[in-house]
């Protein structure tokens, strides 16, 4: 079976790894030095994982490095030490101690060939990838090499199939909420037409959870988007007809071109309309309580996962469980929005 249910009782200080009883691995094989880096965009609660990473391995004897700048600092060796005071006061921080980057040279077979020897080189025989898919991809590639390779689901996004949830999501978007509720203010003042763009890459769920959140009279994601911009333009008509003193229209990222489209909406309705992109502002800030607390626990698993001798797996949350999954299995995975939801935005916006 691909899919794992994070058992607690075999996974506790001092027990042998449960493959031992399987004959699958002894003690002499187990990771001594487990190397963490982030990788891809940056995401509130990847400092909790980091942490937890270190925390948890410290804790079981196992050394800890911290790669920094994602695929880009393992290529140069920039790769430090790290004890449990090095993540102190790091709890509460948005960003990434570690720093991150994107790296794409990276996805050249000789580059992962290079990273596995400064692995090796380093001591490293456990990694863990906190980023999204494109990070999922690199650590595949390490872990075909050899290197014992377990990723977090890190990114603001939540397009990570196998994950009913990432890491930062919920801060991104309470972030994002809580624009919107500033420019609504002052839409509703002016009796105008908002576009307001989120982030989201090619997925809609950040527009639509602060489309329900915010309650926007139109959410337009990128899963769904027809192109027809007269459906849109017809909405406002009708609900300023209704009463209504605004119309917010959340842009997912993924459709974009909100100030062009803001020019053609004035020009077709009449309504003064303005366009605001929030932006990377989305990806800053504390963690709220439900990042550290995915965080912390999904860092903790990973290296739970190394120690146990686990290789080329996710760690996920489905379905009220922290599991673990192959990662060939997750990356082959599709997640489509959950369409009651956007049937209840829809209905919300009368
Ligand atoms: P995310 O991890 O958030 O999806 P990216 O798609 O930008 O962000 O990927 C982050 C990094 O992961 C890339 O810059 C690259 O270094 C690495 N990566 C992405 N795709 C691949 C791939 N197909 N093979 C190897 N490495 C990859
Ligand atoms: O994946 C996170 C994300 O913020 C996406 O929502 C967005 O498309 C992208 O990263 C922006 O990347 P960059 O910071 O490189 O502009």
């Amino acid at each position: 079976m691909f899919r794992e249910k994070h058992r607690t009782r075999k996974r506790q200080k001092g027990m042998s790894p449960d493959r031992t009883a399987d004959g699958g691995m002894d003690m002499a094989e187990q990771v001594k030095t487990i190397g963490v880096l982030t990788s891809g965009g940056d995401a509130p609660g990847m400092n909790a994982a980091i942490r937890a990473v270190v925390r948890k391995a410290l804790s079981q004897g196992i050394n800890v490095k911290g790669i920094y700048q994602g695929y880009r600092g393992l290529l140069n060796e920039e790769i430090v030490d790290l004890t449990a005071r090095s993540v102190s006061d790091s709890i509460s921080k948005g960003g990434t101690i570690l720093y991150t980057a994107r790296c794409l040279e990276f996805k050249r077979p000789e580059v992962q060939d290079r990273a596995a020897e400064i692995c090796r080189k380093h001591g490293i025989d456990g990694l863990v990838v906190i980023g999204g898919d494109g990070s999922f991809r690199g650590a595949q590639q390490l872990a075909a090499r050899g290197i014992n390779t377990i990723g977090v689901p890190g990114t603001i996004d939540l397009d990570i199939a196998c994950s009913d949830y990432t890491i930062g999501f919920d801060t991104a978007v309470n972030t994002a909420m809580d624009a919107i509720d500033k420019v609504r203010d002052t839409s509703t003042s002016h009796e105008r037409c908002s576009i307001i763009e989120v982030m989201g890459r090619n997925a809609g769920y950040i527009a639509l959870w602060c489309g329900i959140a915010n309650g926007a009279e139109d959410i337009l994601l990128p899963e769904q988007y027809d192109y027809d911009e007269q459906i849109l333009i017809n909405n406002i008509i009708q609900n300023r007809k209704r009463g209504k003193k605004h119309h917010i229209v959340i842009n997912a990222e993924g459709i974009g071109h909100s100030t062009s489209m803001a020019r053609r909406i004035e020009a077709a309705t009449g309504l003064e309309t303005r366009a605001t992109i929030l932006g990377h502002m989305q990806r800053g800030g504390s963690p709220t309580c439900r990042d550290r607390v995915y965080g912390t626990v999904m860092g903790a698993l990973a290296a739970d996962l190394l120690i146990e001798g686990k290789s080329n797996r996710v760690v996920a949350f489905r379905e009220g469980n922290y599991v673990d999954l192959d990662i060939d299995e997750a990356l082959a995975m599709q997640k489509n929005l959950p369409e009651y939801m956007v049937r209840v935005a829809k209905a919300m916006a009368i």
